[in-house]
């Protein structure tokens, strides 16, 4: 009786292990799970640009069928690993490349890709920067400021996107005899928007009024005072 239960036993124990098919099994059934090469931990997507995920070709069978997908995911606050979007599907085990375009679904974070049970090294995806031109909030039209001084121009920047371009240039004018507004001087140039302010000479000019303007018009300051 004993002997018997052991041999039903052992009869269970290889049934059940023989659901689990080993390696090259799986590689056989085109279920091979590559090495990623890219991206890796400098890897930086852009959102709507195109990418590519490489692999390590020589370790892939012969026998290997196309692979299912390459998929984005990302780990949750709690740890867990979630899914964010497919980026490619069936496409050759055998190519040691596959190209798409960053889903515009894709918000900028942390992220990593999934071949089969392979997962790449962890990437940042970033969004493009958005041209933004703040409103300024300093000078305002009670400031003045002497030639020589080193000032702080500042602007609101709360209502900016994730990741603003830089502003290509602040620029000194003066309102000319006619109103109009006439270019004095580049104060400062490829400034950091979320910096929320930039420190400037301002340069030997004469004295009278003036304004501050980033980008173009619409984004300058009140009119303010430099004095000699
Ligand atoms: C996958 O691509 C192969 C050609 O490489 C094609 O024969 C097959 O039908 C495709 N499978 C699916 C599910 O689209």
């Amino acid at each position: 009786m004993l002997s018997l239960f052991i041999t039903l036993f052992t009869i269970s124990l290889a049934l059940s292990g023989a659901s689990a098919a080993p390696t090259s099994a799986l590689a056989a059934r085109g279920l091979y799970s590559p090495s990623i090469a890219s991206p890796d931990a400098n890897t930086v997507w852009g959102v709507g640009k195109s990418a590519v995920v490489s692999w390590d070709t020589s370790k892939v069978p012969n026998t290997a069928e196309n692979f299912d997908a390459v998929t984005l995911y990302t780990t949750a606050s709690d740890g867990t690993e979630t899914l964010v979007s497919s980026l490619s599907t069936n496409f050759s085990s055998h190519a040691g490349a596959v190209g798409f375009t960053v889903p515009q679904s894709v918000a900028p974070g942390t992220y990593y890709v999934k071949i089969g049970s392979s997962s790449s090294d962890k990437f940042q995806v970033a969004a493009d920067p958005v041209v933004y031109l703040p409103d300024i909030q300093v000078p305002t039209a009670s400031t003045t400021w002497a030639v020589g001084d080193l000032v702080s121009i500042q602007w609101d920047y709360s209502s900016a996107p994730a990741n603003p371009a830089q502003l290509p240039y602040v620029d000194l004018y003066t309102v000319s005899p006619s109103g109009g507004t006439l270019f004095v001087a580049r104060l400062a140039s490829n400034v950091d928007v979320k910096a929320g302010k930039v420190q400037v000479d301002i340069p030997q000019v004469r004295a009278g009024k003036y304004l501050v303007m980033v980008g173009g018009y619409g984004h300058n300051s009140a009119q303010f005072t430099i004095t000699a």
